[in-house]
């Protein structure tokens, strides 16, 4: 039995699909924790190209429970589409292989219209998806949140939007001049009538999740975002509004943090951002835009262009520390291959000291990134049984040396067997 830990290393989209869909194949269990439908997990299989939002990757495997836990602020009507998508895949989606946590936190119309009305016309632009994850999170701080199980009681969902509703219809009309909402009325139906399809999923995951570990299940934490993005460790205010660290298990879904074993940061081989906020490594150059376009860095929610840098020791190493990772899974090395230049950020400078590992209260905005060259390299990653050549083991042995941290996984294309696997996590 083992419990491993996926935490996206970056800003996320560091390609955490294709690992947890590695992992997922043997694992009992795939949980996902916090975020919601702005994630999105690109896997390809046999050509087909599978995008998951919500649906935790165990949903590819046909013994793998996926579990969605009280952490996941949830979106009833993108998760039925997402149903739809991954159905004409041809995976069938039961109550036996998908279970949903009571106590998941219910994204409305009005969190989705507060997300896209601040974007525009709020006081901080911070680029989020619009998908309402902040709103509803906020909701769930504020006690005010509808829950999966408040769909199965019209009376009490009329309730419990119209306590949340008060305070929000006085910002539609008088800080955004917005009337084009629907009613509690409207809004309770449509989330009564969605609940019907939702409702067979629901579980008590809890208790689910402490049998499983009780019987020793091998079992997955599919994180999503990245850990730069975490509202407490992150680059605040630049943030999404979840724990995307190792913490966010524990309060997102149960496994107690002694109970993990491994803990993978999945890290692209560069660095890349979406939406606002500091950057130390970016790149606004044609290698920078090289590597957009070899990289495909578009995001898979939202379609917008991601901003790309080079990878970023003193931000790698602090992940480390607020994730605890036990190894790192490096993705999209082919990316790097035959570019013009091939560089690491070493550390920083900031107010005459030199910084190597970053922490909380740094400003990003401000420090001078040191970078370290490195021969560049041509590998064909085309060819069976692939071993990196010795110009990108030198990058690679650096980081492992810097970090000091394993290198457990190392992903050079996008197709399932594109990968170098230095060690199994789990023995069945
Ligand atoms: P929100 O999570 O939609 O509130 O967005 C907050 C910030 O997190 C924005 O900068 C988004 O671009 C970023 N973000 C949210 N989800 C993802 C993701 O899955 N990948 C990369 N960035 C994300």
């Amino acid at each position: 039995m083992k419990t491993c830990a996926i935490i996206g290393s970056q800003w996320g989209d560091e390609g955490k699909g294709k690992i947890t869909d590695y992992l997922s194949a043997k694992s009992d269990v795939v949980v996902r924790f916090q975020g919601g439908n702005n994630a999105g997990h690109t896997i390809i299989v046999e050509d087909k190209k599978i995008v998951l939002h919500l649906i935790p990757s165990g949903i590819l495997h046909k013994n793998t429970v996926s579990i969605i836990g009280h952490g996941v602020v949830f979106d009833p009507i993108a998760f039925l589409e997402e149903i739809k998508d991954v159905e004409k895949a041809g995976i069938n989606l039961t109550p036996e292989n998908l279970k949903i946590s009571e106590n998941t936190s219910i994204i409305t119309s009005y969190h989705k219209l507060l997300d896209s009305l601040r974007e525009k016309k709020g006081p901080v632009k911070i680029g989020t998806t619009g998908k309402g994850i902040g709103p509803c999170y906020e909701d769930k701080s504020a006690r005010m949140a509808i829950q999966l199980k408040d769909l199965k009681d019209l009376d009490i969902l009329k309730e419990k939007l119209s306590r949340s509703f008060k305070e929000k219809e006085v910002l539609f009309q008088n800080l955004y001049n917005e009337t084009n909402y629907p009613t509690i009325e409207q809004e309770a139906n449509q989330l009564f009538e969605l609940g019907k399809s939702i409702l067979p999923f629901i579980e008590d995951t809890f208790s689910y999740l402490n049998k499983a570990y009780d019987d020793k299940k091998n079992i997955l934490l599919e994180g999503a975002q990245g850990a730069l993005l975490d509202i407490d460790y992150g680059t605040y205010p630049f943030v999404t509004s979840s724990n995307t660290t190792f913490g966010g298990i524990y309060t997102g879904a149960f496994i107690p943090p002694s109970g993990i074993d491994e803990v993978v940061g999945i890290t692209k081989a560069y660095t890349t951002r979406v939406g606002e906020g500091p950057f130390p490594t970016e790149l606004f150059d044609d290698v920078g835009e090289a590597i957009q376009t070899k990289g495909h860095e578009f995001g898979a929610t939202t379609g917008r262009k991601r901003r790309c840098g080079w990878l970023d020791l003193p931000l790698l190493k602090y992940t480390i520390k607020t994730s605890k990772l036990t190894s790192i899974a490096l993705t999209k090395v082919d990316v790097l291959a035959g570019q013009s230049e091939l560089k690491i950020c070493d550390y920083y400078e900031f107010q005459g000291k030199k910084i190597e590992c970053s922490y909380p209260g740094l400003d990003l905005s401000k420090v001078k990134p040191h970078f370290k060259s490195f021969k560049t390299f041509n590998d064909n990653f085309e060819v069976d049984n692939y071993i990196p050549s010795d110009d990108l083991k030198q990058f690679l042995d650096y980081i492992e040396i810097q970090t000091k941290t394993p290198l457990s996984i190392i992903a050079y294309g996008p197709e399932r067997s594109q990968v170098i696997i230095k060690k199994e996590f789990f023995n069945n």
